[in-house]
């Protein structure tokens, strides 16, 4: 079949859940609850993806819809993480050279097989750190360059001239739905150069709570010429809204800034075209989508144009491999996005990301997205059609679509409780979201429906009116 998933846009797009397309399978009493049902089995018969799930380690009877958070283990991700523990028991000090593929270069290595789902060269990505810290370097490092008074020069793009004015303080533009951990890093930063975060954190505001227009990047660089970093998710963490990377990137290099993006929500689901957007550097994360474990490595992009830059936060990994153990008190920072890296890589934490990748590699991103996107078609045609007391905060064009739908009740903490007891693992973000991922790699059509399912009976019990709120904590 051409398009295997057809019937779940079709459902989302106007046919309904008990519209056409279920020909023969049609149920004669045209029950919408019957039809769900039948399209649901006909989308898993028809999904060339669905054998992968038996890859996946997700408890039985559990409906796992939380992998934007913490994705699940997997035969490939426990098989190359046991290869490291044995390598470590037998070669000790030797597996950073002698084991197969040697230690030494796992950053590169796995930067190399992340950089086709990011669209990017092998040299412009890397794995170590946290996004929090890779945020913290790249940051610093694109003040500096401004501080500098060097802007970014990029071919086509007129108006930016590769000259900042050292004498203007920077700024750096980022949005009021992002995650905090960027604000605080982003902060930090700015400090650290003597630049008045209060006045220089330029933050546009979402009009509605729940997404970010791209006109109102567009206007904040229009109403300040002193933007010299646009930093923006690549998906808002809580609504899952997807940004358009090029469309941004563009507006950043026309008014002579850097562009720089958080991937956390979208790297691993969303196929990502960095190099050709222009991109100048991004940051992710490997425990979600990317399925690599708890704590597990995050990972950089920066393009190739900047390589050779100093590094804000320089250390001993990111000096040119060659003569790295000569040990010279002078550092040399690799040519390519390695030299970002800073210290020794947590190997326990980036050995999964090995096998885990090769499985979402050999699904291949496109097929991975198109699945994503008709899981999450599925999911809101479902949602319209059942749930009237709950509200879809994910825009349903696809493009601007990510890989987790938000549900929005008043109850959303305890409905969140109540369906975690149940089995069905989503997550709580205040004040009103529950957030449900249907990760394509592992969820079937008929997962999402018995979700809906369990939401339904929830709601139509009162059952979640047992559970208390504002616990807080991890959900
Ligand atoms: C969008 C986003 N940015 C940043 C972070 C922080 O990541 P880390 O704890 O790996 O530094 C997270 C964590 O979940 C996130 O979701």
């Amino acid at each position: 079949m051409n398009d295997p998933y057809a019937l779940a846009r079709d459902a989302l797009a106007g046919d309904g859940l008990r519209g056409g397309g279920l020909g023969d399978d049609e149920p004669a009493d045209g029950a919408a609850d019957a039809d769900s049902a039948v399209l649901a089995a006909r989308l898993d018969d028809n999904d060339p993806l669905s054998a992968f799930a038996d890859r996946y380690r997700v408890p039985d009877g559990v409906l796992y819809m939380d992998g934007n958070s913490l994705g699940p283990a997997s035969d490939a991700a426990l098989a190359s993480l046991d290869r490291v523990v044995d390598e470590w028991r037998e070669s000790l000090i030797a597996g950073w050279t002698d084991a197969d593929p040697p230690w030494f270069t796992v950053g590169e290595r796995l930067g190399d097989a992340l950089a086709p789902l990011v669209g990017a060269a092998p040299a412009e990505v890397v794995v170590g750190n946290s996004i929090t810290v890779n945020l913290h370097t790249l940051i610093g490092t694109f003040l500096d360059e401004l501080l500098a008074g060097n802007e970014p020069e990029r071919a086509g793009v007129e108006q930016a001239d590769g000259e900042w004015n050292p004498a203007v303080d920077p700024a750096v533009l980022v949005n009021d739905l992002d995650f905090p951990s960027d604000h605080y890093a982003v902060r930090a930063q700015l400090r650290q150069r003597g630049i008045d975060p209060a006045e220089k954190l330029r933050v546009v505001e979402s009009r509605d709570g729940r997404t970010i227009d791209p006109r109102d990047i567009e206007a904040a660089l229009d109403a300040h010429d002193d933007v010299g970093i646009v930093f923006m998710p690549t998906a808002l963490y809580r609504s899952g809204q997807l940004f358009d990377v090029a469309r941004i990137t563009r507006a950043a290099h026309e008014a002579g800034a850097y562009a720089g993006f958080d991937a956390a929500h979208s790297a691993g689901a969303v196929p990502h075209e960095f190099r050709e957007a222009g991109v100048d550097f991004a940051v992710w994360c490997t425990y979600k989508y990317l399925n690599a474990g708890p704590g597990s490595v995050g990972a950089l992009f920066v393009a190739e144009r900047h390589h050779g830059l100093t590094p804000a936060l320089a250390g001993w990994w990111g000096h040119e491999k060659a003569t790295q153990f000569e040990m010279t008190l002078t550092y040399t920072p690799a040519d390519s996005a390695g030299a970002w890296q800073i210290g020794t890589p947590p190997l326990f934490a980036a050995a999964p990301l090995e096998g885990s990748v090769e499985l979402l590699r050999e699904a291949g991103i496109d097929r991975l997205r198109e699945k994503s996107l008709a899981l999450t078609d599925f999911l809101i045609a479902l949602v319209d059609d059942r749930l009237p007391e709950i509200a879809v905060g994910t825009p349903r064009e696809h493009a601007a679509r990510g890989g987790h739908v938000a549900l929005e009740h008043p109850d959303a903490e305890r409905l969140s409780k109540a369906l975690t007891d149940r089995g069905v693992v989503v997550d709580f973000r205040p004040p009103n979201v529950v957030r449900v991922c249907p990760a394509a790699p592992y969820t079937s059509f008929a997962d999402v429906l018995e979700v809906v399912d369990e939401i339904e009976a929830i709601l139509d019990s009162g059952a979640y009116e047992d559970y208390a709120t504002g616990e807080g904590g991890v959900t």
